[in-house]
This record gives C-alpha cells, sequence and structure tokens, in this order.
C-alpha cells in the first residue's frame, strides 16, 4: 500500500525481544570475568587464552581429529603456549595439561586436590549414579562392589572363557573371502561379552538382539552434543536410556522373584553375572543397581571394541608383527595339543608375550580415551603455575603418549617397545611402570611387561584406593598375568 511504514518480520521481532537478555548475559559475564580477572592477576596461570564468551574454546578443542595425533588445536596450543596452558573449556575455565610430570600428579592426587568432574550432560545419559560421575565415599562404594564382583579369580575362570566362546562365535560367523567392517564385528563381539558378563543375555537371543539395538541409539546419543531437543540424538538417546532401564529393572525383578522362591541356599548361578552378584551381596538401591549396570555396559564396551578394531587397523599395516603373534599363538595351539588340551586357560594366556605388546602399542597409539576431566578442589602450584580451585583439569593423557620425549617415533606402531620395557628412555619407562602406568596409560589399559614387584602391587589393597587405579585393576586381571 502506497506510504505505508515496512511491517516487522517475525523473525527480527525474535531478535529485537531477545537482544535485552542477551545484552545482559553478556554484561554479566564480563563483569564477572573483571571480578575474577582482579583475583587471577595476583595468580600465575599458565599462559593461554579464553576464547569466545560462553563458548570458549570449546568447538575448536572437540574439532575430530585422527586418533594417532594431538589434533591441530593441541598442536597449535602446546607450541604457543607450552605443555601446560590455560582456557575456557565446556563453560569452564581450564588448565589442559599435555605434561606428563602434571598428569601425574593429577592422578595421584585424586580426591585429595583433584577430582573427577564430567559435564553435567554425561550425568544426565550415564545416570548421576555412575562410576564416571560419584565422587568421594559413594564412588568408593561403587568401586569396591564392582572390584569385588570383577575378582582376580572370576576374570581368571569365568571371563577368560567367556572370551574364548564369543572369539570364536564371531570367527565362525565369517565367511570365507567376504569383506566386513572390523569396528562392528568389534562391537558385536564385545557388546555380546558385556552382556552375558552383567545379564547374563545370551548372543543372538531376541532380548539382547532389542538391547544392542537400543544401546546403538543410546551410544550415539553419548558422543553427540547434549541438545535436548525433539529430533536430536541425545533426546533419542535420553529415550533409549529409559527404555534400557525398563529392560534391566525387568531382568532385575525376575531375578529377585526367582531368589525368594529358591530361597537363602539359592544356587550360585546368579552370582555368575553383576546383577545377581549386586543384588546378593549388596544393599544397593534398584536406581543406583540400574547406573551401575548401565555405566558398566558403556565403560567396558565403548572402549574395549575401539580397542579391537584399531588394533586391526594397526596390525593391518605391520606384517611382520602379524607374523609374529601368529607364531605366538600357534606355539600355544600346538603345546595344547600336545596336551590333548582345547580350552584356553590362564597359563596360556600369559604365555602370550608378544599379544600383550600389541595391545600395550595399540593403546598407547590409539589413544582410545584421549583426556580425562578433573577439577581442582584448592589452589595448586605446579612448576610455578597456579591452578585455582573450582578450574577445571584437561589431563591429555595422548599428548603423552605421543611425546617424542617419552617415546622414540611416537606415531610409529612398533610393538617390540614393550618388550624392553627400559630399552631406549630408561627412567622415563621406569617412572611409568612404577607408577602402575596411570600416567601414560588410561587407567583401564594396564601394560602386560609389568615384572614381578609392579604384579605385587597391583594385589596390594592401597593399590585400589584411588579412582584412577579402578578399572587398571580390571584390565591387569584381565591382560596380564600374574
Ligand atoms: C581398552 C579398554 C579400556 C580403556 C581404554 C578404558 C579407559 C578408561 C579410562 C581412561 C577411565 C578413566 C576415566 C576417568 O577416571 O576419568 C576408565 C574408567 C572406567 N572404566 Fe575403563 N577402559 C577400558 C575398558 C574397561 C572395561 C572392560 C571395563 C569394565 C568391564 C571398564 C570399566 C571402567 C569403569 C567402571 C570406570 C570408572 C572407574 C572409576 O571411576 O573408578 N573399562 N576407563
Amino acid at each position: 500500500m502506497e506510504g505505508s511504514q515496512p511491517s516487522m518480520s517475525d523473525s527480527e521481532l525474535i531478535i529485537l525481544c531477545l537482544l535485552p537478555s542477551i545484552l545482559a548475559l553478556l554484561l554479566a559475564s564480563i563483569l564477572i570475568q573483571r571480578r575474577h580477572q582482579t583475583r587471577y592477576n595476583k595468580l600465575n596461570l599458565p599462559p593461554g587464552r579464553a576464547g569466545w564468551p560462553f563458548l570458549g574454546e570449546t568447538i575448536a578443542y572437540l574439532k575430530p581429529y585422527s586418533a594417532t595425533t594431538i589434533g591441530a588445536f593441541m598442536d597449535q596450543h602446546i607450541s604457543r603456549f607450552g605443555k601446560i596452558y590455560r582456557s575456557h573449556l565446556f563453560g569452564e575455565p581450564t588448565i589442559v595439561s599435555a605434561d606428563a610430570e602434571l598428569n601425574r600428579f593429577i592422578l595421584q592426587n585424586e580426591g585429595k586436590l583433584f577430582e573427577c568432574s564430567y559435564p553435567r550432560s554425561i550425568g544426565g545419559i550415564l545416570g548421576k549414579w555412575s562410576m564416571l560421575v560419584l565422587v568421594g565415599d559413594m564412588h568408593r562404594d561403587m568401586r569396591s562392589i564392582s572390584l569385588n564382583f570383577l575378582s582376580h579369580a572370576r576374570l581368571r575362570t569365568v571371563l577368560l572363557r567367556e572370551v574364548e566362546q564369543n572369539t570364536l562365535l564371531v570367527l565362525s560367523s565369517w565367511k570365507e573371502h567376504c569383506t566386513f567392517s572390523a569396528q562392528d564385528e568389534a562391537k558385536k563381539f564385545t557388546f555380546n561379552l558385556m552382556a552375558k558378563h552383567i545379564m547374563s543375555l545370551d548372543p543372538g537371543e531376541m532380548e539382547t538382539e532389542q538391547l544392542k539395538k537400543e544401546y546403538v541409539t543410546f551410544m550415539k546419543g553419548v558422543v553427540s552434543p547434549p541438545l535436548n531437543f525433539p529430533g536430536t540424538a541425545y533426546r533419542k538417546a535420553l529415550r533409549s536410556r529409559s527404555t534400557i532401564l525398563k529392560f534391566i529393572e525387568r531382568k532385575m525383578e525376575g531375578r529377585v522373584q526367582r531368589m525368594t522362591e529358591g530361597g537363602a541356599g539359592d544356587s550360585s548361578r546368579d552370582d555368575d553375572d553383576l546383577l545377581g552378584w549386586v543384588l546378593k551381596h549388596s544393599n544397593l538401591s534398584t536406581e543406583q543397581i540400574l547406573d551401575l549396570i548401565l555405566s558398566l555396559l558403556f565403560a567396558g564396551h565403548e572402549t574395549s571394541s575401539v580397542a579391537i578394531a584399531l588394533a586391526i587397523f594397526f596390525l593391518q599395516a605391520c606384517p611382520r608383527a602379524i607374523d609374529q603373534l601368529r607364531e605366538e599363538h600357534l606355539e600355544i595351539a600346538r603345546g595344547k595339543k600336545r596336551a590333548g588340551e582345547t580350552e584356553l586357560n590362564w597359563e596360556d594366556y600369559k604365555k602370550m608375550e608378544f599379544t600383550q605388546c600389541v595391545i600395550s602399542e595399540t593403546l598407547r597409539l590409539g589413544n582410545v580415551v584421549r583426556f580425562l576431566h578433573r577439577k581442582a578442589l584448592q589452589d595448586v602450584r605446579f612448576k610455578g603455575y597456579d591452578i585455582p580451585c573450582g578450574w577445571k583439569v584437561l589431563p591429555v593423557i595422548a599428548a603423552v603418549h605421543l611425546d617424542p620425549l617419552l617415546f622414540d617415533h611416537p606415531h610409529h606402531f612398533n610393538p617390540w617397545r614393550w618388550q624392553n620395557k627400559c630399552a631406549s628412555k630408561p627412567s622415563r619407562t621406569v617412572v611409568v611402570f612404577n607408577f602402575g602406568v596411570f600416567f601414560n596409560m588410561p587407567k583401564c589399559q594396564i601394560i602386560s611387561c609389568h615384572s614381578a614387584e609392579d604384579r605385587g602391587s597391583a594385589r596390594d589393597p592401597s593399590w585400589l584406593s584411588s579412582r584412577w587405579r579402578f578399572s587398571s585393576t580390571i584390565w591387569y586381571s584381565t591382560s596380564a598375568g600374574s
């Protein structure tokens, strides 16, 4: 119409309405930053930068990169600021550490100077009773329940047998000259193993397959941005989480009923899986049991399946390692044939020394878990830098695994480097092992070339007293001899 004013579009109207709130938020964040700045000016913070308001440098930090590298973000920051730098990540002021000594210090002081501190969204999806989220006494209790279940004896007998059976099952499903995805096969294998171990679910059964389907959706959400809107992977994962929990709860009710009907003298069959074990030997609430089971399924499945797929990936480029592996296994097979044995036992397992070197090297180079989330519980001073109380601290394990000062040609897959653990860099390597590998290897990834003394320390109860040491024991027990 002639002479009429152009009317405002809907989007312009929304922007106009939101503008005051956005400005207020910006102003508030600037004021908070200023207030903190005054305190931080007195501290000697590591060099670094804060990035964008709210977002900080999170997007650049999380940009995907190859598992065998530390990524462009880390590379650039380390060359500009050094191995310890400050940033703003996951919504919090953060100290990032690619420094082996600081990483070790952080993990040694777990519960004293630092504690586990994963983003809130992890608790939302894994559950508030998940071991990754818990701290303090409750964390200790949950951990000791899991450790009691995963006793060394049990791992030697039950788990080893299950691993063998599941391996044979996967191998027998491969047709000659066919192509398959190593990653999918590894996922299938670890899921079946965990489902059996945790709830006695048999591979191929309808309920196992249904659970697997839900679990896949759940997993996609765990590794996606925590946006709880219709259609997002996170929202779908939350739905799958409740379906999975209902499934576990039904199993639990069935067990409780069987136990009541069977009376106190019920057979030890129910002790054979984690569900039965916690029902009988702990006084955890239903909600706690559900979170424990789901988070163990997650912790055991995601990590191990990636590690197996990576081992296949690295090996196909290293024929010499394949030959040596094959020879080691054939030698054991020949010995068993001579002894008239068929099933693999712990003694056979302990003989697989080169196999263990391959595992160690895969875990080092593959960096299944790249960094950990911690928080400073008090002001900490390290190497002249201040880490303020309440700040997020990220020990980047991958940076240590790929540090040329610690490992010769760190980007090269070389399982033989573990054959003589003190070979080329005695002092540093020894530190790794004296500490029980933890500072260089994620905690479930204990390296097998432990000396007898190392193994002794693994059985010392005090060894189990920190969070960091929990699943190393699991991995130790499952992958190293004693
Ligand atoms: C290659 C295989 C594995 C890798 C690389 C791996 C890596 C890790 C890492 C780095 C952590 C530490 C998280 C943190 O403290 O912030 C962790 C924790 C944990 N892992 Fe594993 N893991 C593996 C296998 C397993 C398996 C097979 C299980 C169980 C059956 C398991 C159960 C757990 C549990 C329960 C925790 C939490 C422990 C605690 O908070 O005390 N992991 N894992």
